[in-house]
């Protein structure tokens, strides 16, 4: 049944040009979210745009150029957000790469730069905008992948890092994302602001680009659709029921564990104080 009720709240998505992202803006401006789409293409995210505006004509919707493997490119993207008018309801950090080593122009582990490190920035920059909304969200897409972690591996944050790229970098990457959104719901606990992290389930996405084409395609079968990936997505970015809970992982909708690692309150502030001080030592004056 088609509905208004995102009527006048603001949602910022990051990677939201492909897979699952795409699906979640479809979602939010069929229920006339202001949309504001986070993309590293200028070409796809113009694409993008305009397909929304001509789908869903009530549902105003923007991009901001963002490239979450560069600090600078998030500083220049929050400051734009900032900028606008109206308060930021909800971020969904949901922009992720998987598969491919190497390093960001800052010098941190490609995908550990791009999922978590870029994330965390661009969600302190925009703290303040959410603070301005009646209830704020940050909605972490992290993974179920995040479980196969043994020991977080402080040479992650190191530059050059100092661990393996690929896709055990990937799975540390998302059990940061649930210690991220964990550590945030403690220092937030007392604003409006909630958090949340999640797995989407194992979606036919664009993030398996890195794997050879036939296991590809025999992966795809077993797979859910884009559209049914972002539905816990919109569950915690819009769930009324969710409005007063904080800094837990969700699953096809439902809270459910993360793994011992994901649940160490201790390392979820090592995790922040070690990212911010990464961070700061890229930039120290900023
Ligand atoms: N697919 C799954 O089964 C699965 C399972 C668990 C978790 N997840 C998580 O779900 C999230 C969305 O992934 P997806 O499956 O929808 O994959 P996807 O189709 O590859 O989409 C990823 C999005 O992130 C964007 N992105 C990648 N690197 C970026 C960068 N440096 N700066 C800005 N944007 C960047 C991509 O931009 P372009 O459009 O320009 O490529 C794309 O829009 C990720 O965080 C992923 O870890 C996915």
């Amino acid at each position: 049944m088609p509905t208004n009720d995102l009527a006048g709240r603001t949602v910022f998505v990051t990677g939201a040009t492909s897979g699952i992202g795409r699906a979640t803006v479809h979602a939010l401006a069929a229920r006339e979210a202001t949309v504001i789409i986070g993309a590293r293409s200028d070409d796809k995210a113009r694409a993008l745009v305009e397909e929304l505006r001509r789908q869903y004509p009530r549902a105003p919707s923007s991009v901001v150029a963002i490239d979450l493997a560069s600090l600078a490119s998030v500083r220049r993207a929050a400051d734009i957000v900032l900028a606008l008018g109206p308060p930021l309801d909800v971020l969904i950090n949901n922009a992720g790469r998987a598969g491919r080593s190497g390093t960001t122009p800052d010098g941190f582990e490609l995908t550990i730069g791009t999922n978590h490190v870029g994330p965390f920035l661009l969600t302190e920059l925009l703290l303040p905008k959410l603070r301005e909304s009646a209830q704020g969200r940050i909605v972490n897409v992290a993974s179920r992948a995040h479980m196969g972690v043994k020991r977080l591996d402080w040479g992650a944050l190191a530059r050059p890092p100092a661990i393996k790229g690929g896709y055990s970098a990937y799975a540390l990457s998302k059990l940061m994302n649930v210690l991220h959104a964990k550590e945030l719901a403690r220092r937030l606990a007392d604003t409006r602001i909630t958090t949340y992290a999640l797995h989407p389930g194992v979606v036919a996405s664009d993030i398996w680009r890195e794997l050879p084409r036939l296991v590809q395609w025999v992966m795809m079968r077993f797979m859910i659709t884009n559209e049914e990936g972002a539905r816990t997505s919109l569950y915690c970015a819009t769930a009324p029921e969710l409005s007063t809970t904080s800094g837990r992982y969700y699953d096809t909708c439902r809270e459910v564990q993360p793994s011992a690692l994901a649940r160490d309150e201790s390392l979820a502030r090592e995790l922040y104080t070690r990212t911010d001080a990464a961070i700061q030592s890229v930039t120290p004056h900023h």
